[in-house]
C-alpha cells in the first residue's frame, strides 16, 4: 500500500517495555517510528537512549503532532493497558484520524473487546486490528511472534512492517493475519494458555524430581537442559533449565529457592477457559494450570494443613529420567490439541477461517512456547488430519505411542508418592477419554432423567425417551 506525503510510517503509542521494544525493533528495520506517551517526559529520554536509532525516531508531545507526524493511511500502534485506557485512547484518537487510517492494539486484550472495538469502527472508514504479540520484551525487540487480527485493508497496510520485524524460521517471518476482528487475540489467548499448561508440567516435573526424589535446583536443571537436546527442545524447558541453575546473589542459594511459591496471572490464561467452556469445549490441562495458580496462592493455607493432613503415601520409588522426559512430551503434544480444539471452535463459531497449519508455523520462532514440536504440528496439519484432530495424525499417534506409557508410570507414581500433578494427570485423563468409543455418560443421562425428565437418546433408534426408572427405596 502506498503511503501518501512524508511522515511516519508507523505510530508507536506507548513507551513501556514491549512498547519501546517494537518501536526500536520497527527503527532497526529501517522505519520511521512516530513515538507518543502518556508520561510526556518518557519520550525525549526514550529517543536520547536510542542512540544513533533516534534518528528514525519522531517524538510527538500531543496525540495531535502525534498524528499529523505519521504518513497515510495511518498505521497506529497502542501498546497500552487493554481495558478502560484502549476504550478512552480510542475516544480520544478517532476525531483525529481520516478513512483508511488503521489502530492497532498490540496488548493482551480479551477479544470480546477488540470485537466490540472493531464493530464499533464499522461505519466510520477508520480499522481496527487486535493484534497479539509474544515473545517478551527480548522478543519484541529482536523478532516477536505476531498473530494478527482485523481487516485486508489494514493487513496491506502493515504487511511489509511486521514481516520486517518478526522472528523468522528458516526466514519465514512468524506473522500472518489469521482473521477478522479479534481472531488474532483470540488466537494469542490460546498461545497463552497453552503457555500456562506447558509451564505448570514442567513445574509439577520439578516438584517431583525436588519433593519426592530430594534432588535440588541445580541437578534438576541440568536434567531440563539435556532435554534440550531431544524432542522437548523448546524456549520453556531452556529458560526452566537456565532459571533451576541460577543463583542468588544475595544468600548463594539457587534463586528459585528464595521465590516464594505463589505465581501471579495477568488473565489471559483464565479467558482461554472462559471461551472455551462457553463453546461447549474443555481444555483439562490449561484448567488445571490456571486453576493450580490459583491454589499457589492459598500459600497461607498450605502451611497450616501441611503438618495436619495425613499423606497415606506409598514408596514406589521414582520413575526414570527418560520417563519423565516422554511424560513431559505427552502431556505437551495434548496440551497443544486441546488448545487448537478451542481454536477450531472459535474459528466455527466466529466465522473466522482460523488455519491451523500458519497459526503452528508462526509459533515456531519468537513466542513463548515455540519448540520443535510445532514444527511436527504444522507438518500435521498440512497433511490431512483425521477430522481435524491432532491427535490423530499418524505422526503424533506415533509421538504418543512412544510416550503415553511414560506419562503413565509419572502419574501412577507421582498419586503413589503424594505429589500433585494437576495439569499431567489432566492431560491423560483426556488422552484416556478420547481413546474411548464407549464412555460413561449414558449414566449420567440416566441419572438426569431419573431426577429431572431430562430424556435422552438410545443406541439403536433415534427420538428423545425416557427411562422407567425403578422408584427409590
Ligand atoms: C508472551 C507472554 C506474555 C506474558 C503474559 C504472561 O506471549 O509473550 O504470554 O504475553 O508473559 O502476559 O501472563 P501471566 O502474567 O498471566 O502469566
Amino acid at each position: 500500500m502506498t503511503k501518501s506525503g512524508s511522515g511516519a510510517d508507523i505510530g508507536v503509542y506507548g513507551l513501556g517495555t514491549m512498547g519501546s521494544a517494537l518501536a526500536l525493533n520497527l527503527a532497526d528495520h529501517g522505519f520511521d517510528v512516530a513515538v507518543c506517551n502518556r508520561e510526556v517526559n518518557w519520550i525525549s529520554e526514550f529517543v536520547r537512549e536510542a542512540g544513533p536509532l533516534g534518528d528514525k525516531l519522531i517524538p510527538a508531545e500531543t496525540l495531535e503532532a502525534f498524528v499529523t507526524a505519521i504518513a497515510k493511511p495511518r498505521s497506529i500502534l497502542f501498546m497500552i493497558p487493554s481495558g478502560a485506557p484502549m476504550d478512552a485512547m480510542i475516544a480520544a484518537i478517532t476525531p483525529l484520524l481520516e478513512k483508511g487510517d488503521t489502530i492497532i492494539d498490540g496488548g493482551n486484550a480479551d477479544f470480546n473487546a477488540t470485537r466490540r472495538r472493531s464493530a464499533g469502527m464499522d461505519d466510520t472508514g477508520l480499522h481496527y486490528v487486535g493484534m497479539g504479540v509474544s515473545g517478551g520484551e527480548e522478543g519484541a525487540r529482536h523478532g516477536p511472534s505476531m498473530m494478527v487480527g482485523g481487516s485486508d485493508h489494514s493487513w496491506q497496510q502493515m504487511r511489509p512492517m511486521v514481516e520486517a520485524i518478526a522472528a523468522k524460521f528458516e526466514g519465514e517471518p512468524c506473522v500472518a493475519h489469521l482473521g477478522p476482528d479479534g481472531a488474532g487475540h483470540f488466537v494469542k489467548t490460546v498461545h497463552n494458555g497453552i503457555e500456562y499448561a506447558d509451564m505448570q508440567m514442567i513445574a509439577e516435573i520439578y516438584g517431583m524430581l525436588r519433593d519426592a526424589g530430594g534432588q535440588g535446583a541445580e541437578e534438576i536443571g541440568a536434567l531440563m537442559e539435556r532435554w534440550q537436546d531431544g524432542p522437548l527442545s523448546s524456549y520453556l524447558i531452556e529458560v526452566s533449565a537456565a532459571a533451576l541453575q541460577s543463583t542468588d546473589n544475595k544468600t548463594g542459594q539457587p534463586m528459585v529457592d528464595v521465590i516464594r511459591d505463589q505465581a501471579g496471572q495477568k488473565g489471559t490464561g483464565r479467558w482461554t477457559l472462559i471461551e472455551a467452556l462457553k463453546m461447549g469445549q474443555s481444555a483439562s490441562t490449561i484448567e488445571a494450570a490456571v486453576g493450580a495458580r490459583g491454589w499457589s496462592s492459598e500459600k497461607d493455607t498450605r502451611v497450616m494443613a501441611e503438618p495436619l493432613l495425613a499423606a497415606c503415601v506409598q514408596d514406589v520409588g521414582m520413575p526414570c529420567d527418560d520417563d519423565l522426559e516422554m511424560a513431559m512430551l505427552a502431556g505437551r503434544i495434548l496440551a497443544h490439541a486441546q488448545g487448537f480444539r478451542i481454536l477450531n471452535a472459535a474459528s466455527e463459531e466466529f466465522d473466522w477461517a482460523l488455519d491451523m497449519a500458519q497459526i503452528s508455523e508462526i509459533w515456531r520462532a519468537g513466542c513463548i512456547i515455540r519448540s520443535t514440536l510445532l514444527d511436527e504440528f504444522a507438518e500435521a496439519f498440512r497433511n490431512d488430519l483425521p477430522a481435524g484432530h491432532l491427535i490423530l495424525a499418524p505422526a503424533m499417534r506415533a509421538r504418543l505411542d512412544d510416550s503415553i506409557g511414560a506419562l503413565r508410570r509419572v502419574v501412577a507414581a507421582a498419586v503413589s508418592l503424594g505429589v500433585a500433578v494437576p495439569a499431567l494427570s489432566a492431560s491423560l485423563a483426556w488422552f484416556d477419554t478420547m481413546r474411548r468409543g464407549r464412555g460413561t455418560a449414558n449414566l449420567i443421562q440416566a441419572q438426569r432423567d431419573f431426577f429431572g425428565h431430562h430424556g435422552f437418546d438410545r443406541v439403536e433408534e433415534s427420538g428423545k425417551f425416557h427411562g422407567d426408572w425403578n422408584a427409590l427405596a
